[in-house]
């Protein structure tokens, strides 16, 4: 039996009576839950009561008879408020007033299972009427509420853009004179320097270029939210691309015990695109690939060629032994700060951005990215567990191909 009922006590009692009969109950605490238990639990009979959060006992009522599958399962009104001819009319079949009565409810409930209704008034269609009135005032209330809401949302997400956008430019500004100098100072255009002095500015140089990747970074993000980001586009080499992404990814694999298998990646893949974006993009790739993947187990990474030609397309393929993404979270996790709930990923850091990143800029190659879980086939000669993320563009992608702008 379906019991939907938001007072705790009442609930227990209920249950302990109705137990005590040998029936089993489930409990739903508010009118939504209810509706959404009563599609999925397959009751032999459900119990409403009439004040509840969401949607009240009579909607719920109304929402439940319009149900196929609950097509002849008795729906009983449990109520002090309540009214029975508006119970009835809705579509309950029978109505049991509160405070319970302990000794006779279980025995009341059961003749409703073995097929006992109670008959509506002739003021049946009048109260119907009036549940309809009532019910398309609280909607209409509703949808004014959330229209606000979204009003006020938008309005945030607005000012959440351009706080990021102006913040990231001020941070930018006065960073450009500091790498100037710095570099002035290092070649010793300023004057010669004393080994401390040059250790000294080396250190600094580090720092400030940690800054910059950080403050890239955010330009992305901004560039990102915006749905403006630009692309500068030349002849690359796409393997040579490939092939310097892997490197740059091995040191972090040797910190983290992880074993970066690549297999030879085949020479003369010229094509057109902005190779920092992608490099960039495969690079997320890959630091998610090794992050996600235990310690002592393999990351296999390899270029594909697919087609012929000015038409042919490149793709750069990374799989893992990691966790793997579940198949309703696949989508999900290309959008921007979207990172799967649970420990793994949330201990691993990041803002959920990489992948939000690479997809922007693979499509903006007339390419797609793409998330498999498990791997389809082995990479690097071996089969692996986890994910495998391909990154594929067009070898000459049309001129303007923009990001579509969201
Ligand atoms: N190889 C993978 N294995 C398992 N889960 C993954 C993998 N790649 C991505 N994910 C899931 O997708 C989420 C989004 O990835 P994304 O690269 O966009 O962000 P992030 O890695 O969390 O942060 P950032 O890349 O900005 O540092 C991750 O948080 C993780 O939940
Ligand atoms: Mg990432």
């Amino acid at each position: 039996m379906l019991h939907i009922e938001d007072d705790p006590s009442n609930r227990l009692l209920v249950r302990k009576l109705l137990v005590a009969a040998g029936h089993e109950v489930v409990d739903a605490t508010t009118g939504l839950d209810g509706v959404r238990l009563a599609a999925t639990a397959h009751p032999d009979l459900v119990l409403v009561d009439i004040n509840l959060p969401h949607l009240d006992g009579y909607e719920v009522t109304l929402r439940l008879r319009g149900m196929p599958d609950l097509a002849g399962v008795p729906i009983v009104a449990v109520t002090a408020e309540g009214d029975r001819q508006t119970s009835l009319a809705v579509g309950a079949d029978g109505f049991i007033a509160k405070p319970i009565e302990a000794a006779t409810f279980a025995r009341t409930v059961e003749r409703f299972l073995r097929g006992h209704r109670e008959r509506a008034d002739e003021t049946g269609e009048h109260r119907l009427r009036e549940r309809a009135e009532k019910i398309v005032a609280r909607l209409e209330r509703k949808l004014g509420e959330l229209k606000e809401a979204n009003t006020r949302l938008e309005e945030m997400a607005r000012l959440r853009r351009e706080f990021l956008q102006n913040m990231t430019h001020e941070l930018a500004t006065p960073l450009t004179p500091v790498v100037g100098y710095l570099h002035l100072l290092l070649s010793e255009e300023l004057g010669p320097l004393t080994p401390l002095q040059r250790r000294g500015l080396t250190s600094v140089e580090a720092s400030t270029n940690r800054l910059r990747e950080l403050i890239d970074t955010l330009l992305d993000v901004s560039a990102l939210e915006n749905g403006q980001m630009h692309f500068y586009v030349r002849d690359y080499d796409f393997g040579k691309l490939a092939a310097r992404a892997i490197d740059d990814a091995r040191a972090a694999a040797t910190n983290g015990q992880v074993t970066l298998e690549a297999e030879a990646i085949p020479t003369g893949l010229d094509a057109v695109g902005d190779p920092d974006k992608l490099r960039r993009a495969m690079a997320h790739v890959l630091d998610n690939a090794l992050k996600f993947t235990p310690r002592g187990k393999h990351v296999g990474v390899g270029v594909r060629v697919l087609g012929k030609g000015a038409n042919a397309s490149f793709a750069f393929v990374v799989a893992d032994d990691g966790p793997g993404v579940a198949p309703d979270q696949i989508a999900r996790i290309l959008e921007p700060f979207y990172q799967v709930d649970g420990s793994p990923t949330r201990s691993h850091g990041g803002v959920g951005l990489g992948l939000a990143f690479a997809h922007r800029v693979v499509l903006a190659h007339a390419g797609s990215l793409d998330v498999q879980s498990p791997p389809a086939e082995p990479v690097a000669g071996r089969t692996l567990v986890g994910t495998a993320v391909t990154l594929r563009v067009e070898r000459r992608p049309p001129p303007a191909t923009p990001p579509p702008k969201r």
